[in-house]
């Protein structure tokens, strides 16, 4: 990718003289869905593709950036530009060029292309990677002090402000620092985090996309959440020390259970149990016990398709199918949902087969699936020439 950015850099601006080049990769999430903004725990950990970033300083105001993908090229001046639409390529980039400017942290225009090998919009976090590759792009030519975990917060507000996905922590935290051969167990109150080895032995890690397009992803994100906040006011009234679903139990769902909707009540079921099973499943995947941290998985996805209702008749296909296959431990759909990918943990000597099942799933929706088997993974940081 190294040569293949710089070549597009060196087309797009004459040439690739002092370019920088940063690499932020995507994420695939093993367990923890929506407990993030819940205060509660994550386990995701980056996978071996991400968003390249060429980048070089100038010494105006103007800011030039180019997408690969996109075959666009946006040419703004710093602090003086056009709210991209929400959700276009250049609102993330833009967004985190803002706020660091906002906070005096950048003070001269830059020249950037984007790159990279992830696939856009299927879930594996492609625009957190590209908020962390711009923030770190940024900061590797204008040298300012920020901790990853600020810069992780910084692009969440991105997210917030800029894409209108009022997103918690997860996929920046995991984009920005998330480990090789690890995955984050993350407290998503504290922001403590411990990386987890993912020693496998004959297992692997296997992620197929749908092929379903997130349309409406970000209106029903949004209405999850203000779920999950009623849930939060009613549970308040009992004990003013609860501030987040972290801090309910199953027991103190139970007795509050008439006094929600059978809605809210159900989103509730799904933060608390998944918050329990991210802790299990950490202590499961430490201890070498795939075969509980399959199954955690598995209870994952029913609790996400039954009780959070973010699954779709797709996911839960590849889901299925995957579970019916033997030497599979676990399967569930990973992020937001409504589209995007699963992850399965499958038994090195069944992926041939569980890719021939595949087949059910492209004539009942006509989709061709991608499949990927996880091959080590990606850290964000510049990625220097050999
Ligand atoms: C998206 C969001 C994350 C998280 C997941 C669901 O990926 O960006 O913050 O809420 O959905 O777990």
């Amino acid at each position: 990718m190294l040569d293949t950015v710089r070549l597009y850099f060196s087309d797009t601006f004459g040439s690739a003289d002092g370019v920088r080049v940063i690499m932020a990769p995507g994420r695939v999430n093993l367990i923890g869905e929506y407990t993030d903004f819940n205060d509660g725990f994550v386990l995701p950990m980056t996978v071996d593709r991400g968003v390249y970033l060429g980048i070089r300083p100038r010494v105006d105001q103007r800011v030039r950036i180019a997408s690969s993908r996109f075959g666009e090229l946006i040419d703004v001046s710093l602090g003086d530009f056009k709210r991209p639409e929400p959700g276009h390529w250049s609102c993330y980039v833009l967004g985190v060029v803002e706020e660091l400017r906002l906070l005096g942290l950048i003070s001269t225009g830059f020249e950037a292309v984007i790159d990279g090998n992830l696939n856009l919009g299927a879930g594996l976090s492609s625009s957190a990677a590209l908020e962390i590759a711009t923030a770190v792009a940024l900061q590797t030519i204008f040298k300012f002090e920020m901790s990853r975990i600020d810069i992780a917060i910084l692009c969440q507000r991105v997210e917030h402000r800029y894409a209108g996905v009022m997103c918690g922590i997860m996929d920046q935290f995991a984009s920005g620092l998330g480990r090789k051969g690890h995955a984050l167990l993350l407290d998503c109150r504290t922001l403590s985090h411990v990386s987890i080895p993912v020693a496998l032995g004959d297992y692997r890690i296997v992620i197929i996309s749908s092929e379903v397009k997130r349309e409406l992803a970000s209106s029903a994100y949004n209405e999850r959440r203000s779920q999950c906040e009623d849930g939060v006011l009613v549970f308040k009234q009992k004990d003013p020390t609860v501030e987040a679903l972290r801090d309910v139990s199953i027991e103190a769902l139970e007795a509050c259970g008439g006094e929600l909707s059978e809605v809210v009540y159900r989103r509730c079921r799904h933060v608390i149990t998944e918050t329990a099973r991210v802790l299990d499943a950490s202590a499961a995947l430490g201890a070498g016990n795939l075969t509980q941290f399959g199954a955690l998985m598995t209870q994952s996805h029913l609790s996400l398709r039954d009780d959070f209702e973010v699954s779709c008749a797709e996911l839960d296909c590849l889901v299925d199918i995957a579970s019916g296959v033997e030497g599979v431990l676990g399967a569930r759909m990973t992020g937001a949902g409504f589209g995007g990918c699963t992850v399965t943990l499958i038994h090195k000597d069944s992926i041939d087969t569980l890719r021939e099942q595949l087949l059910t799933y492209t004539e009942r929706f006509s989709l061709n699936p991608e499949m990927f088997v996880l091959d080590g993974n990606g850290e964000a940081g510049e990625v220097l020439a050999n």
